[in-house]
């Protein structure tokens, strides 16, 4: 699609966009502060007309709770939360459909409303933003009620002269890390942001094996779980000798090698392989990527026992390799999971409790008694045909119903 190897970044994603600035050699960089002060300006407008949440109770409706299929009962939302109490409660009817908790996109590059909407009316609650240039843009995401919910990783780190320092240097060079010297600063100035996470890129050329597991040492010190992009098998190794917390993505070259599988499952190391975005990546590129390799790579890892996270990388930007859009592409997720050897069930823990579970989340991810009211109703049984997960009847967020119309307009509805 780009003649430019340079364009074939997903981590771009967020960089680029069509309200932006130019850079010397064509692309462009999201203007940060105006997207944020947008963001920022519908959050006051949206509170504005919120309504006094009511009480709802979907009665008879199997549930999967984030663990396993429960059988059918009664889920009360109560406020932003699930309750117990269902007097004066608005009943609905849920035979023959199940109740799943809201999805967990495990790596995304939300933006703007437009893409917490999409998430949102897929049934997405929460969303993991995995390159965060601007904590302020990022912050303007979070805390609009009835969208998901976001946490946030900081800058990517990542070396001069490599495919993502390329992005770094356009949007601030000094962000660039050379070598383990410039780690300690590097790693000041991120925790001064409170990141949810540490993100950092394994590529060739790239971060020295030595600067990672320095990254790695000092966010652990920080109290920071790491996030590492790895989508070669080169890669793949540095992430596991550095030990990081989640490998994210797949090798498009090679399978990993059964002795890389025994040191991530030795380590308790988490992948996040976002099978979509491998995907369409060798779509467009299919002489010089091989898509075969992540789905044997992500075979071998079910097989070891891995836990293995949902995720997408969606983004909507045109000069990265592949669009992924926001939302449905986490149930084009949950079936190229399946393909690759989950069981459904499996699928669905990968996209709820898991997350919820390997970042720490106090809520999210599960359906009981006193958690947010984050889930959504399908027609059918995903458990029986994993497709069934795009049947969306209702969608909920924190309480709130969000309503999706048929031609594509969106709206929160309050109750
Ligand atoms: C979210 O917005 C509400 C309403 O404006 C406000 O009371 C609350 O403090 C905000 N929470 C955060 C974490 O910003
Ligand atoms: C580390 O990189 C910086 C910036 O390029 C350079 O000034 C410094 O000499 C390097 N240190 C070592 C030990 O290589
Ligand atoms: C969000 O960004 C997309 C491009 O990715 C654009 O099409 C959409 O209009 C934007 N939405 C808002 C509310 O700015
Ligand atoms: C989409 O449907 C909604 C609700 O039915 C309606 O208000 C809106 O005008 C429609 N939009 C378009 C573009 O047809
Ligand atoms: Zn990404």
């Amino acid at each position: 699609m780009h003649g430019n190897p340079i364009y074939y970044i997903f981590l771009s994603a967020v960089l680029l966009a069509s309200r932006s600035i130019s850079c010397h050699n064509g692309e462009e960089i999201l203007d940060y502060a105006s997207v944020a002060a947008q963001n920022n300006q519908a959050r006051s407008v949206h509170q504005g007309d919120r309504h006094t949440q009511r009480k709802v109770a979907i009665h008879n409706v199997r549930v999967f709770d984030g663990h396993k299929l429960q059988d059918p009962s009664t889920v009360i939302i109560e406020g932003a939360f699930i309750g117990r109490d269902d007097r004066d409660a608005e009943h609905i009817d849920g035979n023959g459909a199940t109740l799943l908790p809201g999805l967990i996109d495990a790596h995304c590059h939300p933006s703007n409303l437009t893409h917490l909407q999409d998430l949102a009316r897929f049934g997405v609650t929460t969303a993991f933003v995995m390159a965060c240039y601007s904590s302020e843009m990022c912050k303007s995401l979070k805390n609009h009620s009835g969208l998901p919910d976001t946490l946030r990783s900081g800058d990517p780190a990542s070396a001069p002269g490599s495919v993502h320092g390329t992005l770094t240097a356009m949007v601030d060079p000094t962000l660039l890390i050379s070598n383990q010297s410039q780690v300690p600063s590097w790693m000041t100035r991120q925790l001064a942001s409170n990141p949810d996470y540490i993100k950092i890129i394994a590529e060739t050329p790239g971060l020295d094996q030595q600067t990672l597991d320095l990254l790695v040492d000092q966010s652990h010190q920080g109290g920071k779980k790491v996030v590492c992009h790895a989508s070669a098998l080169a890669a793949y190794s540095q992430a596991i000798m550095a030990n990081v917390d989640h490998i994210h993505h797949a090798p498009l070259d090679t399978a990993i090698t059964s002795d890389m599988v025994q040191t991530i499952l030795y380590q308790h190391q988490v992948v996040t392989p976002t099978l979509t975005m491998m995907r369409a990546i060798a779509e467009n590129e299919p002489e010089t990527r091989n898509f075969q390799a992540a789905i044997d790579s992500v075979s071998m890892l079910i097989n070891a026992g891995i836990p293995i996270l949902a995720g997408t990388d969606a983004n909507t930007q045109p000069s990265v390799p592949a669009m992924v859009p926001f939302g449905i592409s986490m149930h084009d997720e949950l079936e190229n999971l399946v393909t690759s050897g989950l069981s459904n069930l499996e699928a669905l823990q990968a996209a709820t409790s898991l997350p919820a579970k390997y970042f720490g989340l106090h809520d999210g991810g599960v359906i009981a008694l006193g958690k947010r009211a984050d889930f959504f109703l399908v027609e059918g049984n995903p458990l029986e045909d994993i497709k069934a997960t795009r049947n969306i009847k209702t969608v909920w967020l924190a309480g709130i119903e969000y309503a999706a119309r048929s031609n594509g307009t969106v709206t929160g509805v309050e109750r």
